[in-house]
């Protein structure tokens, strides 16, 4: 089962609750992190807070820490799209990167999300296209590569997961 394979790394996903606001601050204010970010620039603690404030929220947005042996160690966010579907963003913390658990974060986390989202039906990761780590890792978890959207970014790639897969591998 999918979540034993995240386990197996003695990883697990929690949903982010009020306490983790600064932990969650901080990390997106790293420099690792901001470069992935889509506008690649700090946050102010007031742009956190309304943003994190929808994500507790989750309605539209379903966010997860993951920890590492209770450690906090990454984030997991999905963001609802028309059509049940979502978009997927993840992130380990410097230092956490490059043990080999990408692709059994990923799968878990989009068992999970279907579990809580019960129609969704697809996820879709946007990933710079020399972000080869990542790329590799959402191949391995499943994720298929899609011709070009109209809102991809040239230098995107987009990879796309169905429900299916969690049938098709008896999970
Ligand atoms: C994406 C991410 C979650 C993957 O998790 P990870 O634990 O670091 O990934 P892994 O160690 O499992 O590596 C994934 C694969 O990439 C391969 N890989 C590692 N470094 C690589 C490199 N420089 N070039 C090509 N492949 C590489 C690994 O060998 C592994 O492949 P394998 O399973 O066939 O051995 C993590 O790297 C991360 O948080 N990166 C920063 C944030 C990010 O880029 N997010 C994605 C944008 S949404």
């Amino acid at each position: 089962m999918i979540d034993s394979a995240v386990a197996q790394f003695g990883l697990t996903l929690r949903r982010i609750r009020s306490e983790d606001k600064k932990t969650l601050f901080q990390w997106r204010n790293l420099d690792e992190i901001v470069a992935l970010s889509s506008t690649r620039r700090h946050i102010t603690w007031e742009e956190h807070c309304l943003w994190f404030n929808k994500a507790l929220e989750g309605s539209r947005c379903m966010v997860f820490l993951v920890e590492a042996n209770s450690k906090p160690v990454g984030l997991v966010r999905f963001d609802a799209k028309e059509t049940h579907g979502s978009t997927i963003s993840i992130y380990l913390i410097p230092g956490e990167t490059g043990k080999g658990r990408g692709a059994a974060l990923i799968r878990g986390a989009c068992i999970r999300a279907v579990s809580i989202w019960r129609r969704l039906q697809w996820v879709e990761a946007r990933v710079r296209s020399d972000n080869y780590r990542s790329i590799k890792a959402f191949e391995r978890a499943g994720f298929a590569h899609q011709a070009q959207g109209q809102e991809l970014l040239d230098d995107h790639v987009s990879l796309r997961w169905s429900r299916s897969n969690v049938v098709s591998e008896g999970a």
